[in-house]
């Protein structure tokens, strides 16, 4: 599934395309001197101010910023990730790529996973013990058991090494999967007394475990294999080898959160589930569920934690393309809860009315604002901006019109801040979001560092960013607030530990360097505002200077309907600038 290219592939690849050639199939070119140029694709132009190289083999334009080379112009063009692109590439070129293949010995920690998982389904099933017990309270069917595999790891702590250890496995490999603990040089099972979920991909393949204690004072409630060889969490969905055939029979899938939501569900008749185990959706368990299907309802925790990780969820899912809509159940914690309290029909009955994300995120985005004050109705407004901007002019209409009624904010000004936010964003569109190879820069801002700072300092501070994530134009600071916001959903609480846990060296690295260099004088969450604040300020300002350009430009060709509409822009921003305290 994940592979990548060789260095010497990519630059091979690179050796045998010319960028003129590939820029040239989308772009009309025309010789200017030792260069090319044409109408930029990444933005309205009339005068062409696109320019590619040949000699440089790369492509910039000066009307929008944007620029790289032939792979990341493919990239950028067809919105693909960067070894899409480079397939493409050497597809429509007939070069073929080396893929670095990883030296293949997975098959014997599968057969070492799947031997772990017969082990525990007979502790589970062949004689009176205190996880069956379990699996009876929660109303666990016997059926259920076996369709899904699930097991007992009985409270001996050698009760999985003795069997591996018979059949002469070696300890390093079962150590490695997470099967075996070892202190001193001593071995000890490392699921104990923990009723047993198997995880299997959807090629049938035992890829890891979770494990449920059997009462909820034991801590950690779920302890699940560590990331390994064979199982990154982030690219799996709980259950979709059992219930992919029928999310492709109902047309969409159920996406919860744990393994309890989606037994329980399934035990009761609703099959098109998967869970995406306790994280927020990433973009390779997007992938996945793609293959399946586009339509997805996301039924998340009824917590503040399950609602963080719907709207991540839903970014990460409209990114895949997916036609996205949440579910909020209306009684007890979880689906599981709700269903065991309220049976099949009523469930069904939700997932009919689930909210299309749209709406889900115009509520949510209401969250600790005061609509009925001005400064609460424009907060609403800068958060909602973006998401307004994702839809088609008729949809647009709709929301406007109920946004407008709903709190009270004249159409035309909601509008005028939709188009007046286009001018700040069109500006740059950011060539090559996702790193091309390891050459992204790291560096992070003051402002992104002062920020952070404040977010780690006080946690709950985070919930202040929400819809202003703009403010995050660095690649590294980007995928720092991206990982807060995911643990912040999870579990309500992160640290830089945890952040650091999920970045690259060189990039946790970076993040202490930032974050030493600042010192936050006072108040954490004044700080941030006033942050906040100046940033808008700034980005008003950025947009007045384009407009004051655009002006005398237009004064110069006399085009007296661009005159007007620009100074009605003019004045608009001028007059937020004010509202926002800036000095004008
Ligand atoms: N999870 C985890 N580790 C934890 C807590 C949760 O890995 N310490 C993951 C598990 O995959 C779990 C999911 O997050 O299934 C959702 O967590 P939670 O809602 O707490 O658990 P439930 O699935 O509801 O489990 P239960 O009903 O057994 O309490
Ligand atoms: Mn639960």
């Amino acid at each position: 599934m994940s592979f990548s290219f060789s260095k010497e592939a990519i630059d091979d690849l690179k050796s045998q395309i010319d960028i003129v050639d590939v820029v040239g199939r989308s772009v009309q070119l025309k010789r200017a001197g030792a260069n090319y140029k044409g109408n930029c694709p990444f933005h309205n132009e009339k005068t062409p101010s696109f320019v590619v190289s040949p000699q440089k083999q790369i492509y910039t334009c000066f009307g929008c910023g944007a620029s790289g080379n032939a792979i990341s112009f493919v990239m950028q063009y067809y919105n693909l990730a960067f070894n899409e692109a480079v397939e493409k590439l050497a597809g429509e070129y007939g070069i073929t790529l080396q893929k670095n293949t990883r030296n293949d010995d997975r098959e014997k920690y599968y057969e070492i996973n799947r031997e772990a998982a017969r082990f525990f389904y007979k502790s589970l099933t062949e004689s009176k013990n205190p996880g069956y017990t379990y699996m009876q309270k929660r109303g666990i069917s016997d059926q259920i058991i076996k369709k899904f595999g699930l097991g007992y790891a009985d409270g001996n702590w050698d009760s999985l090494y003795k069997h591996f250890k018979a059949k002469g496995v070696s300890e390093k490999l079962l150590v490695e999967l997470g099967l075996l603990s070892e202190k001193d040089g001593r071995y000890y099972d490392k699921f104990r007394d923990r009723v047993i979920f198997p995880i299997i991909n959807t090629s049938g393949k035992v890829i890891g475990f979770g494990g449920r204690a059997l009462s909820n004072e034991v801590m950690p409630k779920y302890l699940n294999s560590p990331e390994n060889k064979v199982f990154q969490k982030k690219n799996n969905l709980y259950a979709l080898n059992i219930t992919r055939q029928d999310v492709g029979k109902e047309g969409h899938a159920i996406i919860v959160e744990g393994y309890m939501d989606v037994i329980s569900l399934y035990q009761n008749g609703v099959r098109n589930v998967a869970a995406s185990l306790g994280t927020a959706l990433t973009e390779n368990q997007a992938k996945l569920i793609n293959r399946y299907t586009k339509n997805i309802v996301l039924s998340y925790d009824a917590d503040a934690a399950g609602q963080k990780a719907a709207l991540r969820g839903i970014d990460v899912l409209r990114q895949e393309n997916c036609k996205v809509k949440v579910l909020h159940v209306t009684d007890g914690k979880d689906p599981d809860e709700f269903i065991k309290k309220n049976g099949r029909e009523a469930f069904v009955n939700l997932v009919n009315n689930a909210m299309p994300y749209i709406d889900y995120k115009l509520e949510a985005y209401k969250k600790g604002l005061n609509l009925a004050t001005e400064e609460g109705k424009l907060d609403y407004m800068k958060r909602i901006t973006q998401v307004l901007k994702e839809l088609g002019p008729v949809e647009a209409d709709l929301y406007i019109k109920k946004i407008a009624k709903n709190i009270g904010i004249a159409e035309g000004a909601i509008k005028m801040e939709i188009s007046g936010d286009n001018i700040e964003t069109k500006e740059i569109p950011r060539p090559a979001l996702r790193p091309d190879n390891d050459e992204m820069p790291l560096d992070i801002s003051s402002l992104e560092a002062t920020l952070l700072k404040c977010i780690f300092t006080e946690p709950h501070l985070v919930e202040q960013m929400l819809g202003q994530e703009e403010i995050f134009r660095g690649y590294l600071s980007k995928k720092i607030i991206n990982i807060i916001y995911e643990l912040y959903g999870l579990y309500n609480d992160f640290n830089v530990g945890q952040v650091n846990d999920r970045l690259e060296p060189k990039e946790s690295e970076e993040l202490e360097l930032a974050l030493d260099k600042v010192v936050v004088c006072g108040n954490a969450d004044e700080v941030l505002n006033d942050c906040i604040n100046s940033w808008q300020i700034n980005s008003l300002q950025r947009q007045e200077r384009k407009l004051l350009n655009m002006l005398s430009l237009a004064d110069e060709e006399t085009n007296d309907d661009s005159v007007r509409e620009l100074t009605i822009k003019l004045m608009e921003i001028q007059n937020k600038i004010k509202v926002f305290g800036g000095n004008k």
